[in-house]
């Protein structure tokens, strides 16, 4: 598929063929590209988490909907065809293995403070990857949806996994064959105007009134 294509035909889809797997060397493929994202430093502190066996994908629809914490608006049927998806990928990013990479001597920032960074690159890097695996997921005929996990439930799921205590999981990807789906009702809000969105050169026109004061 084109690049232009792969693009254009991205979208976040909630269903999937349960009785059609995605074939271990195209999820393979899909899992290698995410890991040629960029990252700071070349740090690469995300794991992702690959479930395709039964049981662990119900371990994992178990862990992260259920209890009484959880918010309604993880409970309604979008995520019920969410678990028709054969593949699971969960993203999570290390925050530790960038203050760690960014105290070595070619950054300097020894003392690993936060404060350092003007956002959090472990989620950003990581969300890089999460993006590329979606769209090489669209590029080999695949449906995918990243979403996020409801905060209560993080301790319980990384419990089940066994994840290091390091790791935080930013969200995960749903993979498989596309299957009849529900318009997301967010999609009512239309792409935002691209005038509205980028600004070329300054943010805003020149005020003239600004100009007129400083003569
Ligand atoms: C960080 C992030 C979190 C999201 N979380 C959810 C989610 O929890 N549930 C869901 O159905 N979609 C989720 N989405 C998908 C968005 O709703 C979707 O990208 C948006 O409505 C635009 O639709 P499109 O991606 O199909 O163009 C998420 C997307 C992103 C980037």
């Amino acid at each position: 598929m084109e690049f232009d294509e792969v693009v254009r035909r991205r979208r976040m889809v909630r269903n999937y063929d349960p009785d059609r797997p995605v074939p271990a060397d195209v999820l393979d493929k899909i899992v290698r590209h995410g890991l040629r994202a960029p990252s700071a430093g070349f740090s690469q502190g995300w794991g992702f988490l690959v479930l395709t066996e039964p049981a662990d994908r119900d371990l994992y629809w178990s862990s992260t909907t259920e209890g009484a914490a959880v918010e309604p608006v993880w409970k309604g049927d979008w995520l019920t065809r969410m678990r028709n998806a054969p593949a699971l990928i969960v993203c999570l990013a290390n925050k530790s293995a960038y203050l760690d990479r960014y105290a070595q001597p070619d950054k300097g920032w020894t003392d690993k403070d936060e404060a350092h960074w003007p956002v959090p690159y472990w989620d950003i890097d990581t969300g890089f990857a999460a993006l590329l695996m979606h769209l090489s997921a669209v590029d080999e005929g695949l449906g995918s949806c990243f979403f996020g996990l409801p905060v209560p439930t993080i301790a319980k799921f990384k419990d089940a996994f066994g994840v290091p205590e390091e790791f935080n999981p930013i969200g995960t990807l749903t993979v498989g064959y596309r299957a009849p789906d529900k318009k997301s009702p967010s999609l009512k809000r239309g792409h935002r105007p691209v005038d509205e969105v980028v600004h070329h050169g300054r943010w805003t026109a020149p005020d003239p009134s600004r100009s007129a004061r400083a003569e």
